[in-house]
């Protein structure tokens, strides 16, 4: 009984914390002119003609077609707490992402966190575009269906899964794969290593697990090896205030390409 009201309160605590941190950084993104996405490029009319493209809107009904098949594929769970999930970025803020890599242009670009594979399969397509850069991805998947022991996860973690008998980022298209190296892990075991090899990149997106300490963990340690004026992207930045300290700390400006995914330059 105990436990549940603490759960209960636990909950109730996070959910109010999300829409004060939605609605602030909403508030930021559209009051403070410096603060959005626009800034980065050249004209309004820049933007839109990226976030556009025709290859973006044929990739958006490509993945509309596999989620279909994760529907089919994956049962649902009993609430909306365990159920499993697409867990994907929103296509809006994958297209906002996509229109940076097409305009920025990177050469070596680490993500964290795959799972079916969407903002992958969105940067690799501006990649592909550009005809340039090579993306190493770093993901530890839930796989419906299997038991997992406790603990194998962050504490946090809501259902995003992939389907049983696939890999993470089954949904990118065939022929986006050719700049992609996938590596299954822990981003704690995996990231400084990776690092150590790539020595410097230009791009970083973070999305696999969401407690303060592995934000921060993966922020800090990729800025030491992110080039000058190189991109640190975050998703779920409305989780806790890892992102918003780890710009003060560094005295970095906060970008939005909306209110729950920031961005920084170094
Ligand atoms: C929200 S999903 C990623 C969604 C993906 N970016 C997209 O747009 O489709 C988070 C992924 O990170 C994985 N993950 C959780 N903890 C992790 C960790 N410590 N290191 C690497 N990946 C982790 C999850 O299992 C899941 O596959």
């Amino acid at each position: 009984m105990n436990d549940n009201i603490s759960e209960i309160s636990r909950s109730v605590k996070q959910i109010s914390f999300f829409i004060y941190k939605y609605f602030s950084n909403l508030f930021k993104k559209n009051f403070n002119r410096n603060n959005s996405l626009k800034t980065i490029f050249k004209s309004k009319k820049e933007l839109k003609k990226y976030l556009h493209e025709p290859e973006v809107i044929g990739l958006v009904d490509d993945l509309r077609e596999k989620r279909k098949i994760f529907r089919k594929q994956v049962d649902s769970g009993t609430s909306i707490w365990d159920s499993y999930r697409w867990g994907a970025i929103s296509y809006k803020d994958c297209r906002g992402m996509y229109s940076l890599v097409r305009k920025l242009k990177p050469e070596i670009l680490v993500e964290t966190g795959v799972c079916n594979g969407i903002s992958t399969a969105f940067i690799l397509l501006a990649m592909n575009k550009n005809k340039k850069g090579k993306l190493v991805s770093i993901d530890y998947p839930q796989i419906a269906g299997t038991n997992y022991e406790n603990g194998a996860f962050w504490e946090g973690k809501g259902g995003a899964m992939i389907p049983e008998g696939h890999q993470p980022g089954w949904v990118i298209p065939q022929h986006l794969r050719d700049r992609w190296t996938l590596i299954v892990g822990k981003s704690q075991d995996k990231l400084p290593p990776l690092l150590s090899e790539l020595k410097e990149i230009d791009f970083f997106l973070h999305d696999s697990d969401h407690s303060y300490e592995c934000m921060m963990f993966e922020y800090e340690t990729v800025f030491g090896a992110l080039k000058n004026k190189g991109i640190l992207v975050s998703d779920d930045i409305v989780w806790n205030n890892s992102f918003d300290d780890f710009c003060k700390k560094t005295k970095r400006k906060e970008y939005y390409v909306g209110p729950n995914v920031g961005f920084l330059f170094k």
